[in-house]
């Protein structure tokens, strides 16, 4: 008989084998326990590599309350897991409402956290705006996701900011990976998962060229998709077009896209005159991290009729005889869809990481910030990129003296030219 496997049955046993800088903490910091004393929230996409970053905050010393940060994106079997640990508890559970989703957090949030990682802004917000008292104590936080980035800076232009909060989505180990490559491949593998359907041939529309649009255009067209790309923005519409995609209105690209992907964290980007223009068995997905980008509502009041002709598909059939098929309610579609589990474990091992190491800056090395929002410094993206190439096996080069000296200098007195 083989050995019992310790695989069996722990619903986090597959990706802590692609998380390898989560357990270099875990290893690192299991017995000396830095984040001890410390109740950190987290809010995140609740599935197994969640699961690898909370257990590596709760093997370095933290308590750990967690909830999700999309209601339809759970894993109960991971959340029974983590809850069933002590020092872990969880708000959350598979299949919540919009409602009971708010009310969990709002319930974590009495439990007194004094660090918050965030994705989406929505814990940071609601602590601001109803628990005061619980804000006075936090010593600070981090952000995960653009859209929440976003949010924290109207917060900060408006002054009511209480504790420092790192960026976490701006650092380039964050979304040259997680936003360009994670985005990207999960979007699609989804798409096609749900649809069953080829994205070669496609007339693909990505609207918004930012790092998740550049990352899905970049693949579909890898795909074998003819990529169409929309923007509002001058310089990403002129970046899109010399990467070699097509750019045009949205209002042109609706009458000829088969398959639409909005990524640009704005709303009604598909909205009303674009479902007038589009052609029947036009496909619609939101990768966008709130369901607000393509105006469901409209579709719903202008079909006739609504069917579902396949698990996560809702099909509006036009009145004269057009069908539209919106992919998982227009919510994240490579995190909310039918067999969809987010972006490849590879990649949330860089972000999860970023938000351990902001965690670990404040918390365990006592830095000091004044409260808003500020940026990772570049040393622990730096540390987090290392330690990354070490698990891949990947050497890189040092300067040597004098190249170091070289870039010191700017009178260049060996210069040849
Ligand atoms: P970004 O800021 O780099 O790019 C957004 C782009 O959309 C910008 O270039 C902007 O000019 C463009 N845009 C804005 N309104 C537009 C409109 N009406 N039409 C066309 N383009 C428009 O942001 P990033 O990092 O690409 O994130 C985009 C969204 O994706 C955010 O909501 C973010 O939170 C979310 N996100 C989703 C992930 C997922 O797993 N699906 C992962 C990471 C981010």
């Amino acid at each position: 008989m083989p050995p019992e496997s310790t695989d069996e049955g722990d619903p986090l046993a597959w990706a802590r084998d692609y998380t390898p800088i989560l357990r270099s903490f875990q290893a690192e910091y299991g017995e000396s326990k830095p984040l001890d004393g410390h109740t950190v929230a987290f809010a995140s996409h609740l599935e197994a590599k969640t699961g690898v970053a909370i257990e590596t905050l709760h093997e370095a010393g933290a308590e750990v309350l967690f909830a999700p940060s999309e209601p339809q994106s759970t894993h109960g079997d991971v959340v029974t897991a983590l809850d069933a640990r002590d020092g872990i508890t969880a708000f959350a559970w598979e299949g919540m409402t919009d409602e009971e989703f708010d009310n969990a957090q709002h319930e974590l949030l009495e439990h007194g956290p004094d660090f918050i990682l965030d994705d989406g802004c929505e814990l940071i917000a609601k602590v601001h705006a109803d628990h005061p008292d619980v804000a006075a104590n936090v010593i600070g936080g981090g952000e995960q996701t653009t859209v929440g980035i976003t949010r924290l800076e109207a917060m900060e232009r408006e002054g009511v900011l209480q504790f420092p909060v790192y960026g976490v989505n701006d650092t380039p180990m964050k979304r040259y990976f997680d936003n360009v490559h994670g985005t990207g491949e999960s979007s699609l593998t989804n798409i096609a998962i749900t649809t069953n359907s080829i994205i070669s041939g496609k007339d693909v529309v990505v609207c918004g060229y930012g790092y998740c649009g550049r990352g899905i255009a970049r693949k579909a067209r890898g795909m074998g998709g003819q990529t169409i790309v929309t923007e509002v923005d001058p310089r990403k519409a002129l970046q899109a077009h010399m990467d070699g995609h097509r750019v045009m209105e949205i209002d042109e690209a609706s009458k000829v896209g088969d398959l639409f992907i909005s990524a640009t964290g704005n709303r009604n980007v598909l909205r009303t005159d674009h479902f007038e223009r589009m052609k029947d068995g036009a496909i619609l997905a939101n990768s966008g991290h709130f369901d607000v980008e393509i105006d469901s509502n409209a579709l719903e009041s202008m079909a006739d009729d609504v069917t579902t002709p396949k698990e996560g598909i809702t099909r509006y059939h036009m009145p004269d005889g057009r069908r539209l098929n919106l992919l998982a309610d227009g919510r994240l579609v490579n995190l909310t869809g039918p067999h969809s589990q987010g972006h490849p474990a590879e990649v949330m091992d860089t972000t999860f990481a970023m938000m351990f190491v902001a965690a670990y800056e404040m918390l365990a090395e006592g830095v000091e910030r004044e409260p808003g929002l500020h940026s990772i410094p570049d040393r622990l993206d730096r540390e987090v990129a290392s330690r990354k190439l070490d698990t891949l096996g990947i050497s890189i080069d040092d300067l040597t003296e004098s190249q170091q000296a070289y870039y010191d200098e700017w009178e260049h007195p060996d210069s040849s030219f």
